[in-house]
C-alpha cells in the first residue's frame, strides 16, 4: 500500500551511486511507482480522491528528497576521497593576493634604516596644533604654515590632519632620551587639487637622529647610504633650502638617468629629481620638545613613499595608488 511505501522509502539507505539510481528508477522512473500510482487516480472514487492525492504527494516528496539527500552525501563522501585518496589529482590553484606598491617601498625603506640603527616610531593622524606646527618652531602667524594646505577638522584650529609625520618625531623626542634614530612612516595629509602628480594625502617617511656631536657630514653620509641601498649606485646633490624646524636646510636631489645602475627600470626622462627635505634640527625645537639644544644636536629628513614608487616603479599617475583597481594592485604580485 502506500502508506507502506512511504514508510519504506523514509528509512531507505544506500553507499553506492548504483544502489540510489535502483532506488530513483523504482520510484520516480518513467514506469515507476509513482506514475502508476498517479494513473491509478482516475479509478479512485471521488470521496476518496483528495486524500489518495495528498498521500501520492506525500511519497514523491519523500522519494525525491531521498534521493536528493543521498546523492549528495556520495558527492561529499567522493570529494574527500579525492582529495585525501588521490595523490595524482593536480591541486586548486592558490589565489595569493598581492603587497600595496606603498607598502612595498615603505618596507624598503624601513629595512634599509634599520640596518643601521634606526626603529620604527608611529603617532596620530590627527593631530594637535603643538605637535604638528608650534613645536616645530612654527608658532601661530609664521607664514610658512600656509606651505602646509592644512585640514581643520571642523572649526577647532587645534584639530587638524597632520601634514607631515615630524609630528610623531616631536611626540617621540618629549618621550625618549637622546641617543635617538627613528624612523616615522604614516599617511599625511594636504589640501592640494588632486592630479597625476599630487593628491589631498601621501605616505612620508621621516627621520630624526640625535646624539651629541651630531653633524651635517653624519647626514649627508647617512643620505648617501640611503639612496645607494634605494636606487643602487647613485649620484646625490643638496641644494639650500628652508625648513623652519631645520638649520641649515636642504632639499636632496637624485640623480636619475644612464649612469644610476637602476637605470633599466628608466622609460622616460633623466636628470635631478628631488626626493627628499632634510637638515639639522633647530635648537628651538629641540628645546621645545625637552631636549637640552647645548648638550645634543641633530639631523632630520623627510621623504614622500608615493613619489618615490611612482619612480621604482615606473608608475604614471599617482592616483593609481588609491584607486583600488585590481588590474593595477595584481601587476605587483611577484614584487614582496
Ligand atoms: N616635514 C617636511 C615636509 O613634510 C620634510 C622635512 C623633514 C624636511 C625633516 C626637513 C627635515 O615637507
Amino acid at each position: 500500500t502506500l502508506k507502506e511505501h512511504i514508510a519504506e522509502v523514509e528509512k531507505f539507505t544506500a553507499d553506492t551511486t548504483e544502489a540510489v539510481e535502483a532506488f530513483r528508477i523504482k520510484y520516480l522512473g518513467k514506469k515507476g511507482l509513482l506514475n502508476q500510482f498517479f494513473a491509478e487516480f482516475k479509478n479512485v472514487p471521488n470521496e476518496q480522491k483528495k486524500e489518495f492525492g495528498q498521500t501520492i504527494n506525500h511519497l514523491k516528496t519523500a522519494a525525491t528528497d531521498k534521493v536528493n539527500e543521498l546523492k549528495s552525501a556520495l558527492e561529499t563522501q567522493s570529494e574527500e576521497k579525492g582529495i585525501f585518496g588521490d595523490l595524482t589529482r593536480p591541486g586548486e590553484p592558490l589565489e595569493l593576493g598581492a603587497r600595496h606598491p606603498i607598502s612595498i617601498v615603505k618596507n624598503q625603506i624601513i629595512e634599509i634604516f634599520s640596518r643601521i640603527g634606526f626603529n620604527v616610531s608611529e603617532g596620530p593622524e590627527i593631530e594637535d596644533d603643538w605637535h604638528n606646527f608650534t613645536a616645530l618652531n612654527l608658532p601661530e602667524y609664521h607664514p610658512a604654515r600656509d606651505m602646509q594646505d592644512t585640514f581643520f577638522i571642523q572649526t577647532d584650529p587645534d584639530v587638524l590632519l597632520r601634514t607631515h609625520t615630524s609630528s610623531v618625531q616631536v611626540r617621540y623626542m618629549e618621550n625618549n632620551k637622546p641617543p635617538i634614530r627613528t624612523i616615522s612612516p604614516g599617511r599625511v595629509y594636504r589640501n592640494e587639487a588632486i592630479s597625476a602628480r599630487s593628491h589631498c594625502f601621501f605616505h612620508q617617511v621621516e627621520g630624526l637622529y640625535i646624539d651629541k656631536d651630531v653633524s651635517f657630514a653624519d647626514l649627508k653620509q647617512t643620505l648617501q647610504y640611503f639612496t645607494t641601498e634605494l636606487f643602487g649606485k647613485s649620484k646625490i646633490r643638496l641644494r639650500p633650502s628652508y625648513f623652519p624646524f631645520t638649520e641649515p636646510s636642504a632639499e636632496v636631489d637624485v640623480y636619475w638617468g644612464l649612469e644610476t645602475e637602476t637605470d633599466y627600470r628608466m622609460t622616460k626622462g633623466t636628470g635631478w629629481l628631488e626626493i627628499m627635505g632634510c637638515g639639522m634640527v633647530d635648537p628651538n625645537v629641540l628645546d621645545n620638545c625637552g631636549i637640552d639644544s647645548k648638550e645634543y644636536s641633530g639631523f632630520a629628513f623627510g621623504m614622500g613613499i608615493d613619489r618615490i614608487a611612482l619612480l621604482l616603479h615606473q608608475i604614471s599617475d599617482i592616483r593609481l595608488l588609491s584607486e583600488n583597481d585590481l588590474r593595477f594592485l595584481e601587476q605587483f604580485k611577484s614584487a614582496l
